[in-house]
């Protein structure tokens, strides 16, 4: 089911023993993406920590006031802010504000994300309150209103040129788009080795999944499993703002639906007439996942090296999703194909296989 839930229902709050137990709830998991919304009470950071080489993992603080300890250097962020961590850094983040701080936190790559401790028995977890090393963002970061992101919407030139994307590496991108009433792109799918999510931040908007549509609004999050094909449509008279981010293989490579001549047994264009419907909160997700915890020995995989390839683009203009553009056909239909059971299956089967061959890793404890 594409609707994962409402960021105050399913947000999760930080409880160091539960974290070290069996992990924070993922809300979306799948070999490519994971996403997990957690709010850290006033005062709480948790465990001072590295991800494996093969992932990212970004930030949308949502709520509140945090001061990031990264690599030994502290930076405050604080609501509407989005940002990478470099591969392999240590890091961890203190709630120093008087509320909530809600960290929208995404992962893209080769998942389960787990992450590493440093060396030490108990690890040290330094408070990044004592760290005086107060430095300029060493990471890919946007600071501001997230608005201030927000780019213009117009359908052909997505299609053409693609959107500006906020964060983009080789494992995880996201942008931030304004769609103004009657803003909907075309009908288009990705591959089938990534994963798509979007979390609405102003206003509201109908996801077109397959055959299902959702009507959602602020704080509702929703997710688009790779290879299905879907849109978006501003049925409402005011703007609406969308967070947009994938995980797995990329480039997300899309495949914008044909009007005409639907190739034989392909699946039916959604209708945007067709009735939509309106999650009633009883639908909602209210209990979350739980997973046994491997608890492991700290391995020799995935130096913690900072890798230059994560970048950020800001509002640069982004071409890949002109890539099926020049021939009009998908260059590999094999990559685009709709995820069947088996490639559930299998894809599931490599996961188990990645979680048992890597060890070193643990639930994330944040
Ligand atoms: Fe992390
Ligand atoms: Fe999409």
């Amino acid at each position: 089911m594409p609707y994962v839930g409402n960021i105050e229902d399913v947000k999760w709050v930080y409880d160091p023993e539960e974290a070290m137990r069996k992990g924070s709830p993922i809300l979306i998991d799948t070999p490519n993406l994971e996403v997990r919304v957690i709010v850290l009470p006033p005062g709480a950071y948790p465990p001072y920590h590295a991800h494996h080489e093969e992932m990212d993992e970004g930030y949308l603080i949502y709520g509140g006031r945090g001061l990031i300890l990264n690599e030994g250097a502290t930076f405050e962020v604080s609501k509407g802010d989005v940002l990478l961590n470099p591969r392999g850094a240590m890091h961890n983040m203190k709630n120093i504000g008087d509320g909530e701080l809600i960290e929208f936190n995404f992962r893209g790559g080769r998942m389960p994300s787990g992450f590493l401790l440093p060396e030490g028995d108990p690890p040290p977890n330094p408070d990044p309150e004592s760290v005086e090393n107060p430095l300029a963002p060493p990471v890919p970061y946007i600071k501001g209103d997230i608005a201030g992101l927000t780019g213009p919407f117009d359908a052909e030139s997505v299609k053409e040129k693609g959107l500006a994307r906020a964060i983009s590496t080789e494992y995880l991108e996201c942008q931030i788009v304004s769609f103004p009433p009657g803003g909907r792109p075309h009908v288009h799918r990705h591959l089938n080795t990534m994963d798509e999510a979007t979390l609405v931040l102003e206003g509201r908007m109908n996801f077109i999944i397959e055959e299902e549509t959702i009507e959602a609004s602020v704080g509702d999050l929703v997710h688009t499993p790779g290879g299905a094909w879907h849109t978006v449509h501003n049925a409402s008279d005011a703007p609406a703002v969308l967070f947009n981010f994938r995980g797995g293989a990329l480039p997300s490579r899309t495949e914008w639906r044909r009007r005409r001549r639907p190739s034989v047994g392909a699946v039916r264009e959604p209708s945007l007439h067709q009735e939509t419907r309106t999650l009633a909160v009883a639908d909602r997700p209210q209990c979350l996942p739980e997973a046994p915890v491997p608890v492991l020995k700290r391995d020799n995989h995935g130096g913690l090296s900072l890798r230059s390839n994560s970048r950020i683009l800001g509002n640069e203009p982004f071409l890949r999703c002109c890539f099926y553009r020049h021939s009009g056909e998908c260059r590999n239909p094999e990559q685009t194909r709709m995820p069947n059971r088996k490639t559930t299956k299998k894809n599931n089967k490599a996961k188990d296989k990645f979680k048992n061959k890597v060890p070193g890793f643990r639930h994330s404890p944040e």
